[in-house]
């Protein structure tokens, strides 16, 4: 196998918040299965990512949490780097975008591009926000998305379809710092006319070929990512603004550009190059050998990201010249989250870092469900019943019930020393081919970028495992044939060995278990499909459970977490969009009296409510139980939401909904009628 040169990166998160599954799912989980999977088949490979500390991102979030920017990034970075410590995800390094060599490396690298005349200076008219007394980029504003309608696309990006906008495109735009529609003002910015680049971009992403430059296998470069470049290039390439009006970022490095900064967008993939110099500074390296010659540079992102990574960096390093292009730019569709997007402003989420904190044994748990049901081609969802099932049904019953069955048998017949091999049968043949054939699969995938395939192809040699046992039945015929038995555990051994091999880019905590168990550990892929792994006579140690099962307890309570932050949803410190009268009277809304109360089981803010409407008694959910007992409740008057559509929560089915007004901290009061109204009364 040839040896190859690779630099893996990460999309940088932004500081701005925590992670959620989402995230890691999409981009660290897969890139961290590659990068482990290419230093056990020994290529040389640097591993980057960092966070992304600058841009309309973080100002936002400093305004909202009224905090600066520098505290907001500094919070999240720690935050973030300790969840993916805490996850085990090997970067080589996670850098900052605030760092001193990043500002360094940032303006170098503009000043290049700026002496090559790729940029052109150009005044034109720009969203201004006068009560703010400031330009309005990027998130700093907000308005109707051009392709799919949604309302709340931001000026660079429209979260629902993931098309890359600029301001002027928004219909119906509105200030994020006002919510005021924003008047226009005159600036003048440092732009990359893109259009120039057209001719080459578009072979160089179709073909992967062209003189001179980094060549790609445009095959395995996935659908939706040429797809969305091509038609981004279709649509016409223009020249996109590579500064903004802001005073937090990368100052651009030129006279006569005082309160100006870089782009983010062209400032944060540079934070890979700078963190290459960092990690190459600390571990006596020349970091220019991870971005030149003949190495392979892949970028994991989310698809949100495709024409930053895959038109406007590349533009970027092809101007720049002598630096590679991405050999390869693997992009993934969304995690949504019990059957609706994960929002980070409604609580929508698992957050990495709790999970972490809940659940600290449960690491490779996590990393199977994610990368089982990771979105590689299509969108996926996550559901704590499928972790349930995936772990239990899946790690637990077949992973874990080999493992333990292999070494559990092999302590009580042979004291932990593995038995010799004898004569094998046809089976065992068979056998032991399955179990070479697997590893040379997985390569294949891997190399491919199918790590979903792939790892269920690495569970596959624990599913044959299994059935090898469960087939020859050794716990019968040891009363018969202990000859045979011999070789049927031998078969076993080496199939565990085997495990212990191939589940370590997926699952390196459990592979270094089965390492542990079986005193035996090679970090080689090369060794993996072999029949000789371990020796007749290697003595093993005594297993433990490599696995809990999940029970439908931890299910329930972390679908009620979020169901709870559902019901009471974030406090808004904008008025919301218009509505018209019609759509008010849309909403059937009425005076009502709660009849009885009860705590929900094992939710510790939802009550399950009867309510008097006038109309009917009906059942209704809701989450106040921090706030009210069950006894005090009974006779209280309410407004209910009447016809919001009926879910179930917690296995109750709500039928509507109870108005509650919510101050500042956090306190519930009900809303009702300042007279002593009977139920049924319409509000309107
Ligand atoms: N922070 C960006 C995001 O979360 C990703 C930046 S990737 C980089 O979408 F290329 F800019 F570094
Ligand atoms: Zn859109």
């Amino acid at each position: 196998m040839k040896k190859e040169k690779y630099t893996v990166t990460a999309a940088l998160p932004y500081a701005n918040g925590p992670l959620h599954l989402g995230h890691v799912a999409g981009v660290y989980l897969p890139s961290d299965i590659f990068v482990r999977f290419l230093r056990m088949n020994n290529h040389d490979v640097a591993f980057i990512c960092g966070s992304d500390e600058h841009g309309a991102a973080i100002t936002l979030r400093a305004k909202k949490e009224g905090t600066t920017p520098q505290e907001i990034v500094d919070k999240y970075n720690e935050i973030i780097g300790k969840a993916f410590n805490d996850f085990n995800i090997s970067f080589d390094i996670f850098h900052r975008t605030s760092s001193d060599i990043h500002r360094e490396t940032a303006q170098e690298f503009f000043k290049v591009l700026e002496s090559k005349d790729h940029f052109t200076k150009e005044t034109s008219e720009q969203y201004y926000d006068k009560d703010y007394n400031q330009f309005l980029a990027d998130r700093y504003i907000t308005g109707t998305c051009p392709k799919c309608q949604s309302e709340n696309a931001y000026g660079d990006q429209c979260e629902k379809c993931g098309s890359v906008l600029s301001p002027t495109e928004l219909i119906n735009p509105k200030s994020t710092l006002s919510g005021k529609t924003p008047e226009m003002r005159t600036t003048s910015h440092w732009y990359l006319p893109m259009q120039r680049h057209e001719e080459w971009l578009t072979k160089w992403i179709k073909e992967g070929q062209l003189n001179g430059l980094q060549q790609h296998d445009s095959s395995k470069w996935r659908n939706q990512v040429t797809g969305q470049c091509m038609s981004w290039i279709d649509n016409g390439l223009r020249p996109r603004a590579m500064t903004r009006d802001l005073d937090w970022g990368v100052k651009v490095p030129v006279e006569g550009a005082d309160g100006k900064v870089l782009y983010v967008w062209l400032d944060a993939p540079i934070g890979y190059i700078s963190a290459t110099k960092q990690w190459a500074l600390d571990n006596n390296k020349d970091w220019k050998d991870y971005w030149t010659g003949d190495r392979k540079l892949v970028h994991f992102i989310g698809k949100d990201n495709i024409v930053f990574h895959a038109i406007i960096f590349p533009i970027l390093l092809k101007a720049h010249e002598g630096l590679i292009l991405p050999d390869n730019v693997p992009a993934y569709e969304f995690l949504n989250l019990e059957g609706d997007k994960f929002s980070t402003s409604r609580n929508w989420a698992v957050w990495l870092h709790e999970y972490l904190e809940e659940y600290p044994d449960k690491v490779d748990e996590l990393k199977y469900v994610l990368t089982s049901i990771a979105p590689e081609t299509k969108d996926s969802e996550f559901t704590w019943k499928e972790y349930q099932t995936r772990i239990n049904s899946e790690l637990a019953d077949i992973l874990g019930n080999f493992v333990n069955r292999a070494l559990v048998l092999t302590q009580k017949y042979y004291d932990g020393d593995v038995p010799a091999l004898g004569e094998l049968t046809d089976h065992d043949k068979d056998v032991l081919a399955q179990m070479e054939a697997i590893p040379v699969k997985i390569s294949k995938l891997v190399y491919n970028y199918k790590l979903r395939e792939a790892q269920a192809e690495a569970m596959n040699l624990a599913r044959l495992g299994n059935k090898y046992l469960a087939d020859t039945e050794p716990w019968k015929l040891i009363k018969t044939d202990e000859k045979r038995v011999e070789t049927i555990m031998n078969i076993a051994l080496q199939i565990t060995a085997n495990l212990s091999v191939v589940l370590q880019p997926f699952l390196p905590n459990t592979a270094e278990k089965l390492s542990e168990f079986l005193d035996f550990k090679t970090t080689n892929w090369e060794t993996a499909g072999s029949h000789h792994l371990i020796l007749a006579g290697h003595k093993t140690n005594k297993p433990t459970i490599l696995f809990q099962k999940i029970d439908d307890e931890l299910v329930a309570s972390e679908v009620a977490r979020l169901e709870e932050s559902k019901i009471i949803e974030a406090n808004h410190d904008k008025q919301k969009d218009e509505v018209t009268f019609e759509d008010f009277t849309k909403m059937d809304i009425r005076t009502g009296e709660i009849l009885d109360a009860e705590k929900v089981k094992k939710a510790n803010k939802l009550l399950k409510l009867v309510v008097d409407t006038g109309l009917d008694k009906r059942t209704i959910v809701s989450g106040i139980a921090e706030h009210y007992s069950p006894e005090e409740l009974i006779g209280k008057k309410v407004s209910v939401l009447m016809n919001l559509a009926p879910r179930k929560i917690r296995g109750v089915e709500s039928q509507g909904m109870i108005l509650m007004a919510e101050n500042e901290k956090g306190e519930l009061s009900f809303v009702v009628p300042e007279k002593d109204f009977i139920s049924g009364c319409e509000v309107r």
